[in-house]
């Protein structure tokens, strides 16, 4: 599966403060076989935001398009309405699971504004902005994701016996 990573940072993209989340991001997808075409950060823009999720959709880029960043309560956080101003069909599950996850961890995991959905046949999540919740969120979606991705891309047609109950 292709992916593709988008971080959103204001204070990045001013080049006054180093990305360390896109690059674990982008560890833990080669760690679970992902070839990481593309990777971008951009500025706490909505409309910015929304343009390269829809264009890394619309043409074919990947399957997966994980971004970092801006789903707290700043005013200038919007990554869960720019995500939301493009994806076809809602995802909620995935959100909720992260949130109810983290929340084992840290009580500040109910911050996390995160949505995900799918434009086409790339599937977008939300995650967190700093380096350890992109760590805990992803790290506990990965064994699910890959069967979500079969399915949305027509390389598996059910959910029989492909997933253990737990993991
Ligand atoms: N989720 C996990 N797993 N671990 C964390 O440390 N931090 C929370 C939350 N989710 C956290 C987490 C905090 S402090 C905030 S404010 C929100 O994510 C939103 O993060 P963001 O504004 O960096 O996107």
């Amino acid at each position: 599966m292709r992916a593709a990573i988008l971080t959103s940072s204001d204070s990045g993209y001013k080049g006054q403060r180093e990305d360390l989340s896109g690059p674990a991001i982008k560890e833990i997808l080669e760690k679970y076989g992902y070839e990481v075409v593309y990777t971008v950060l951009l500025p706490d823009d909505r409309e910015m935001l929304s343009q390269e999720m829809a264009r890394i959709a619309d043409e074919h880029m990947a399957e997966l398009l994980l971004t970092t960043g801006g789903t707290g309560f700043s005013p200038r956080d919007c990554m869960p309405e720019a995500t939301t101003d493009i994806t076809e069909r809602a995802v909620p599950g995935i959100p909720e699971a992260i949130r109810a996850y983290s929340m084992t961890i840290t009580p500040r995991a109910m911050l996390s504004r995160a949505a995900a959905g799918i434009r086409k046949s790339t599937l977008i999540i939300n995650l967190p902005g700093s380096p350890k919740a992109v760590r805990e969120s992803l790290e506990y979606i990965m064994p699910a994701l890959e069967h979500g991705l079969e399915i949305l891309t027509g390389e598996a047609s059910d959910c029989a016996g492909t997933m253990p109950a737990r993991y």
